[in-house]
């Protein structure tokens, strides 16, 4: 079978963060720490090799239910990284989403996503999306929402919600669906990422926890990818 082209849309859970952080005897936060890092490495490459789209699981809606010492670092890196990255990502043509509830943030957060958003938002490189206060359930929820609210308008007849008016309104619109889906760590589930997006995602796993996941890793994950036979439910002869 001949190789496949790379995936347009990758997306990826970045998980292990804590048990790197045990398995080197240090508090939860400087495995966020460590894992920020393999992020910057990963975004780098996907740009530099031609990746539409990038879809990063950041902090999700069920996040919250950890302890507010971790939350409040997880709070206090997102900050950090938004504010001492976003110039390098400009100036890579980066532009730059953030999937999920920004209304729900802290004031300071908040305002940094909005401003890496608007000052990337014209940006014609690789599209990278950031979930941040993220369940895909509540991504389904709110498009449900907005189509509602449409209707109830008069703008959009119940007959027109189709595929792809929900996907229009999901945070996703205007990209490609998912390809790959890279979880970190072993775990083996969607944990409320991407539901919809995920339809015909081909899956990877690899073992590394996030803060030692390399870019040899990534690529074994891609080009694993590329051997997939992708058929979509119907036959490749
Ligand atoms: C993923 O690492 C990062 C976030 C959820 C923010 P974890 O913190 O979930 O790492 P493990 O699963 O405890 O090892
Ligand atoms: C998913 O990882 C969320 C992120 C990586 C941001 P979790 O570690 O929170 O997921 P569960 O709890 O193991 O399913
Ligand atoms: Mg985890």
């Amino acid at each position: 079978m001949s190789e496949r082209p790379l995936p347009r849309h990758v997306a990826i859970i970045m998980d292990g963060n804590g048990r790197w952080a045990k398995q080197h005897k240090l508090q939860v936060a400087l495995g966020h720490r460590k894992g920020v890092e393999a992020l910057r490495a990963i975004i780098r490459e996907s740009s530099d090799i031609g990746i539409e789209a990038l879809s990063l699981y950041a902090f999700s809606t069920e996040n919250w239910r950890r302890s507010p010492g971790e939350v409040a670092a997880l709070m206090g890196l997102l900050l950090e990284y938004f504010t001492s990255e976003i110039d390098e990502l400009d100036e890579k043509n980066v532009c730059i989403r953030i999937l999920g509830d920004k209304d729900g943030m802290p004031d300071k957060q908040r305002a940094a996503l909005i401003n890496a958003e608007e000052r990337t938002k014209n940006n014609t490189g690789l599209n990278l999306n950031i979930a941040i206060n993220y369940g895909g359930r509540a991504e389904l929820a709110r498009a449900a929402r907005i189509l509602a609210e449409k209707a109830v308008k008069g703008e959009i007849r119940p007959e027109e919600i189709t595929e792809s008016a929900l996907a229009d309104a999901l945070y996703t619109r205007g990209l490609p669906d998912v390809d790959l889906l890279i979880r970190t760590s072993g775990e083996m589930r969607l944990s409320n990422f991407l539901l919809y997006q995920c339809a015909y995602a081909e899956f990877e796993f690899p073992a590394a926890l996030w803060p030692d996941f390399d870019l040899a890793a990534y690529h074994e994950a891609l080009e694993a990818f590329r051997h997939r036979d992708r058929r979509f439910g119907g036959r490749n002869s």
